[in-house]
C-alpha cells in the first residue's frame, strides 16, 4: 500500500523510518517533508494547511492511509475532510483535536470528568484574572488558550510579571487572538513525564513512557522550547503511576470526549506533572510528541501500520503493541540562537560518520539541501536517538552520534536522559 505522512519535522521522519519498514508498505509520500525524510520517502511540495491540496494528492495517488504528524491540520478538520471523500487518515477529528487546540476546554474537561489537573480559571478580562493571581500568589501560570507553537506558557516568578502578563495576553499583542482568552493556573512542582496512548474512542492502548526536556539549557534552565531531548522509558512512570494515569487520566478522557458528543481516536499525548504518587495533568495534545516520537519509535517492535489502520478504522480492540527492552534516548542539536531567532543555512559536518553507528538514526527536522549538501533551515535541526541496553548506553550512543556531528552555532543539551539516572 501506498502511505502519506503529514509534516516535515523530526517526528515526521521518525514516522516516515517505523513506516517504511513495515512489509505492508509499498511506497511512502511525505508532505512538505524535509531532506532527511526524502531519503526513504517522496517529498511532496503541499504545506500542511492546504487540506484540499492533500486531499486532491491523496485521491489521485490512491493513498490507502494518510498519517497526521502536526496539530495544525487536524484542528482545521483534515480528518474530517478526508473521511467524507471516503480516505482513511489517522488522528483526531476537529472536534476532538480542540483538546489542544484550546487549553480552556481542556481543563474545563478535565474538571467536569474528574481529571486530575491544577486548579485553574479561565479569563477573558484583565481585573478578574489579577484578582485570581492575588487569592493564588506566585509562582504561577498564565497560558495563552489558543495555539502557540508551544510558547504560550509564562510561568510568572513575581506578581508584576504575571500581572504583565495577562495585558500581553488579553491585549492580543503577544499572541494574537490564541491569547484573547488565557487560563491562570496553580504553579505545580514534581518531574514531568510524557503518556501517550493510541485510541478508537472506547478502547486504550498506551505507548512506552517517555520524558522531553523542554527548557533549552542543561538542568531544566532558560526559557522552553519544543523539546530538546527524550527517552523512554521514564522510571518517574512505575507501574502504580502508570496505572493510575489510565484510569484517571486516559479512562476519564476518553469516556468524558464520548460523553460529549466527541469521540476522540488517534493518539492522545497527556502531558504530566508527578510528584511522589501524586499525579497532575498539565495539557493534552491530539498528536505524537516532538521528540518524543523518536525514541519511541525506535523502541516499537511492532508493525506500526497495522496499528495506525486499526485506529483510522475505529477499533483497536486486537491491537497489542511490543517494545524492545532497550532504552532509547534522543538529543536534540538546534541552530545558534533557538529558541529565539535563529541562524540559518550553516552546513552541517559529520553526518556520513554517525550513519556508521549500529542501532542510532539522525532524524532531520530543520534541514535544508544546498548545491547537494545539508545545511540547517529551523530551529530544532536534528534528533540524535539511539537504543542501548540500559539508558546509560543509550545516551553514551546518542552523544557519540552528536560528537560525530557539528555546525557553526551548534548547541544541545547535555543532560539529556540524566533524570532517569538518577532514580
Ligand atoms: P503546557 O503547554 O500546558 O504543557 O505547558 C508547557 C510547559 O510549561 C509544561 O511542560 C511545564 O513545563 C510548564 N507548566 C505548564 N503548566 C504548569 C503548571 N501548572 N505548573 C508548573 N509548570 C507548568
Ligand atoms: N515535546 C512536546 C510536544 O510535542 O508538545
Amino acid at each position: 500500500m501506498k502511505i502519506l505522512v503529514i509534516g516535515s519535522g523530526g517526528r515526521e521522519h521518525a514516522l516516515v523510518w517505523k513506516i517504511a519498514r513495515s512489509p505492508l508498505v509499498r511506497k511512502v509520500y511525505c508532505a512538505p517533508g524535509n531532506p532527511g525524510i526524502g531519503e526513504l520517502a517522496e517529498n511532496v511540495a503541499i504545506k500542511v494547511d492546504d487540506l484540499l491540496g492533500l486531499l486532491d494528492f491523496a485521491k489521485k495517488e490512491a493513498i490507502a492511509l494518510t498519517v497526521v504528524g502536526p496539530e495544525i491540520p487536524l484542528s482545521l478538520g483534515i480528518v474530517d475532510l478526508f473521511e467524507e471523500h471516503g480516505l482513511k487518515i489517522f488522528g483526531a477529528r476537529k472536534n476532538a483535536a480542540i483538546i489542544e487546540a484550546s487549553k480552556a476546554f481542556s481543563k474545563d474537561l478535565m474538571k467536569k470528568y474528574s481529571v486530575p489537573t491544577a486548579a485553574y480559571e479561565v479569563f477573558t478580562e484583565i481585573d478578574p484574572a489579577v484578582a485570581f493571581i492575588d487569592r493564588l500568589g506566585t509562582p504561577i501560570v498564565i497560558k495563552a488558550d489558543g495555539l502557540a507553537a508551544g510558547k504560550g506558557v509564562v510561568i510568572a516568578q513575581t506578581r508584576e510579571e504575571a500581572v504583565a502578563t495577562v495585558h500581553d495576553m488579553l491585549s492580543g499583542r503577544t499572541f494574537g487572538s490564541a491569547g484573547a482568552r488565557i487560563v491562570v493556573e496553580e504553579f505545580l512542582r514534581g518531574e514531568e513525564a510524557s503518556f501517550l496512548a493510541f485510541t478508537d474512542g472506547r478502547n486504550i492502548v498506551p505507548l512506552a513512557s517517555a520524558q522531553d526536556h523542554k527548557a533549552v539549557f542543561d538542568g531544566d534552565k532558560g526559557p522552553n522550547t519544543g523539546g530538546m531531548g527524550a527517552y523512554s522509558p521514564a522510571p518517574v512512570v512505575t507501574p502504580a503511576i502508570h496505572e493510575k494515569v489510565m484510569e484517571e487520566v486516559m479512562r476519564r478522557t476518553v469516556d468524558g470526549m464520548a460523553a460529549e458528543g466527541r469521540p476522540y481516536r488517534g493518539v492522545l499525548y497527556a502531558g504530566l506533572m508527578i510528584d511522589g504518587d501524586a499525579i497532575k495533568t498539565l495539557e493534552f495534545n491530539a498528536r505524537f510528541g516532538d521528540p518524543e516520537c523518536q525514541p519511541l519509535l525506535m523502541r516499537m517492535k511492532s508493525d506500526i501500520v497495522p496499528v495506525l489502520m486499526a485506529v483510522a478504522d475505529g477499533d483497536i480492540s486486537k491491537v497489542a503493541i511490543e517494545w524492545h527492552k532497550k532504552a532509547a534516548v534522543c538529543v536534540v542539536m538546534a541552530a545558534g540562537g533557538y529558541p529565539g531567532e535563529y541562524r540559518k543555512g550553516d552546513r552541517i559536518e559529520g553526518l556520513d560518520k554517525a550513519a556508521e553507528q549500529e542501532d542510532l538514526v539522525v532524524f532531520h527536522a530543520g534541514t535544508a539541501l544546498q548545491d547537494g549538501k545539508y545545511v540547517t533551515s529551523g530551529g530544532r535541526v536534528l534528533g540524535v536517538t539511539a537504543l542501548g541496553a540500559t539508558v546509560r548506553d543509550a545516551i553514551d550512543s546518542a552523544y557519540r552520534g552528536v560528537a560525530s556531528i557539528t555546525w557553526n552555532g551548534v548547541h544541545y543539551r547535555k543532560d539529556i536522559g540524566g533524570k532517569a539516572l538518577k532514580r
